[in-house]
């Protein structure tokens, strides 16, 4: 059930990925970052592990994430007074520039790295636990047409508390589509830590 369910998501998502594709432009889209810049990094690397490194990120799922912030479908306290006033000609910009930008690699602490990795690429089929290597890919860079996000290199403090957010449903995924939230309401704590950690070593 829950399968047939994600089947149909799928499906959802290309299309409704495909027919919202249009292009920004990435040097207007530079001039516009300005604001951005004191939380994501002039390139779209933050400096803070609670705010989102944004460099290199897929362009169609920058703009969704954007606008869905911008119309407070997707809360973002801090961000909100920099999005509210965003034109969608704007959006598509900043996210044309952003997706342009390189994601500076990091590494994964080596602690958890097993339970990390092995969530990652496995999952855990008895409770429910899709592997997350599915969707998101073996190296972690998504795929930009199904609309399933990179998440390589990423801060593996902002991975958490978005799966924690997934869980208590203070994110909602777009399009009240709830594949994230089933996932991350059936991961533990120190599964959550263990999978973030692994993803920010991906490259
Ligand atoms: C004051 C800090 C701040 C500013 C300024 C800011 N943001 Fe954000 N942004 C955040 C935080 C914090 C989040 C994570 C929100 C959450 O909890 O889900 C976020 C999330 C995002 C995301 C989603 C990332 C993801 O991986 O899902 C995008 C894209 C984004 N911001 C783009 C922008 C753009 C473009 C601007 C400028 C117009 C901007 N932000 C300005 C703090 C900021
Ligand atoms: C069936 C496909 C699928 C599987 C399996 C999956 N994801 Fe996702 N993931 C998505 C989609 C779609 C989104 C975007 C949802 C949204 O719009 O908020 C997403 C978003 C995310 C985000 C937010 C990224 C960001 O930049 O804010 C994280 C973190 C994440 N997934 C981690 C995981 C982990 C860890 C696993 C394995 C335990 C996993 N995902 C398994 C489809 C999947």
């Amino acid at each position: 059930m829950r399968f047939a369910n994600i089947f149909v998501f799928l499906f959802l998502l290309l299309t409704s990925s495909m027919l919202s594709a249009q292009g920004g432009d990435p040097n207007a889209g530079q001039v516009k970052s300005a604001t951005c810049a004191a939380c994501h990094g002039a390139d779209g690397n933050s400096m803070m592990g609670a705010w989102p490194s944004i460099a290199g990120q897929h362009e169609s799922y920058l703009q969704t994430q954007i606008t869905a912030i911008r119309d407070g479908e997707r809360l973002a306290p801090l961000m909100i007074a920099f999005a509210s006033n965003l034109t969608d000609q704007d959006i598509s910009d900043l996210s044309a520039y952003y997706a342009n930008q390189v994601m500076t690699p990091k590494s994964a602490s080596p602690d958890s790295i097993e339970l990390g990795q092995l969530i990652y690429l496995s999952g855990d089929i008895e409770r429910g636990v899709p592997a997350c290597t599915a969707c998101h890919g073996p190296d972690g860079r998504g795929n930009p047409l199904a609309g399933y996000p990179s998440l390589a290199g990423q801060h593996a403090q902002y991975t958490a508390l978005s799966l924690n957010a997934y869980a208590n449903g203070t994110r909602q995924t777009i399009g009240s589509v709830e594949v994230m939230r089933d996932i991350a309401t059936r991961l533990t704590q120190e599964e959550v830590q263990a999978v973030s950690n692994y993803v920010q070593g991906l490259r």
